[in-house]
């Protein structure tokens, strides 16, 4: 069978590399990439440290206001479907390749499955709750990563072609943890010394778009002095260059172009504590164990403030030096993502729903 994969954004590379993987035992994968991420450090090096399979098209959408990339990508996704004509499209996550994708099939009669299905921040003005809330309600197959995302859709009325199958990341955050033991550099080349640090990353608009969040958010770090390496989003690059900000922040903050996987989670699996806006570094710290400090009022992965290893505080300086200074989790920690094989559960899944036509 031929199955699409659709993906753009670096998220979505390393939730498709053990995908890709397995379903290409199985079925013919074609692979869209949209080119919502272009850049070697986005999306180019991805590619090659996961092993991921040249893109049989590449759609090099790049960077627009949402509507305008958003809709570029229908367009041209599309065109690409209509041609190869696939028996299933696979999307991922939450990006606008996401929504693009699971549109483009779903007019079509193309069948879609989501995976990373069913995640609710209930924020309803993140770009990527509107895109999730859209693609769960366009697909017949929805795998969920936990059992409050399957609780999520049946609230909304979507029960049937649910599974709750772990969540994928587990698997390729496997694959990182044990390459980067073996082959990350990133702690010598940066001068740090193991939970002697913190990690911080901050990319959402309503962060870095609102110059006083951003400002915010830095100083209550500097005030902290605690060493924070800080691997810059183009976005935020663009940011901290229009506040004047750049090369000019607080001497405890470290930081860099942003960085391959395997280094990113060595640098989580090592960090005293993550600060961060990001889904899926909220996620990668408690698998690992660390305690994440979430830069937003509200979160996807509400399992993780649930169990007291995720601490929400916005952009609010003095909660975020509270959380800095005092902030500890529980010694218990379940295993709320699942056991490592999402991605082979999945592709099971999707041979029963292929075969029965
Ligand atoms: C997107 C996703 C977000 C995800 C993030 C991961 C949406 C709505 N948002 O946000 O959910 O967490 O990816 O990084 O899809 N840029 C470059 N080079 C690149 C890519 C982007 O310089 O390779 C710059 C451009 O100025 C662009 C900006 O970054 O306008 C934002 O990129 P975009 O893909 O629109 O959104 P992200 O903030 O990356």
């Amino acid at each position: 069978m031929k199955i699409a994969s659709i993906v753009g954004a670096r998220p979505q590379f390393i939730k498709l590399a053990p995908f890709s993987r397995e379903i290409r035992k199985r079925h013919r994968e074609v692979l869209i990439d949209t080119g919502q991420h272009y850049d070697e450090e986005m999306a180019g090096n991805f590619f090659s440290e996961f092993r991921i399979p040249k893109p049989d098209h590449s759609l090099g959408i790049g960077s627009a206001d949402h509507g305008e990339q958003t809709g570029k990508m229908l367009i041209a996704i599309e065109k690409v479907l209509l041609s190869e004509q696939p028996a299933l499209a696979v999307v991922f996550g939450d990006t606008n390749s996401t929504l693009a994708g699971a549109l483009g099939a779903a007019k079509l009669g193309i069948p879609v499955a989501h995976v990373e299905a069913g995640l609710r921040s209930y924020d309803s003005s993140m770009p990527e709750e509107q895109n999730r809330v859209l693609t769960d309600h366009l697909s017949r197959l929805l795998f969920c990563p936990t059992d409050a995302a399957r609780d999520n859709l049946k609230r909304e009325g979507i029960a049937s072609g649910v599974h709750v199958v772990g969540d994928v990341m587990v698997d390729s955050l496997e694959e990182s943890r044990l390459a980067a033991e073996k082959r990350s550099r990133i702690l010598e080349d940066l001068k740090l010394r193991k939970k002697a640090y913190q990690l911080l990353t901050v990319h959402r608009p309503s962060n870095t778009d609102v110059k006083e969040n951003l400002l915010a958010i830095l100083e209550a770090i500097g005030g902290s002095k605690v060493p924070t390496v800080f691997p810059v989003h183009p976005r935020t690059a663009g940011c901290l260059s229009d506040y004047g900000l750049e090369g000019n922040l607080p001497k405890n903050i470290i930081t860099t172009k942003p960085l391959s996987h395997m280094d990113t989670i060595h640098l989580v699996a090592n960090s005293q504590k993550v600060l961060t806006d990001s889904g899926g570094l909220q996620k990668e710290a408690y698998i690992l164990g660390v305690p994440c400090i979430t830069l937003r009022e509200t979160t996807e992965w509400t399992e993780t403030v649930d169990v007291g290893w995720n601490r929400l505080v916005g952009a609010d300086p003095e909660k975020i030096k509270e959380a800095i200074s005092n902030f500890a989790p529980p010694h218990y920690r379940p295993r709320v993502f699942g056991h490592p094989g999402a991605s082979e559960r999945i592709a099971g899944i999707m041979d029963d729903f292929l075969s029965k036509g």
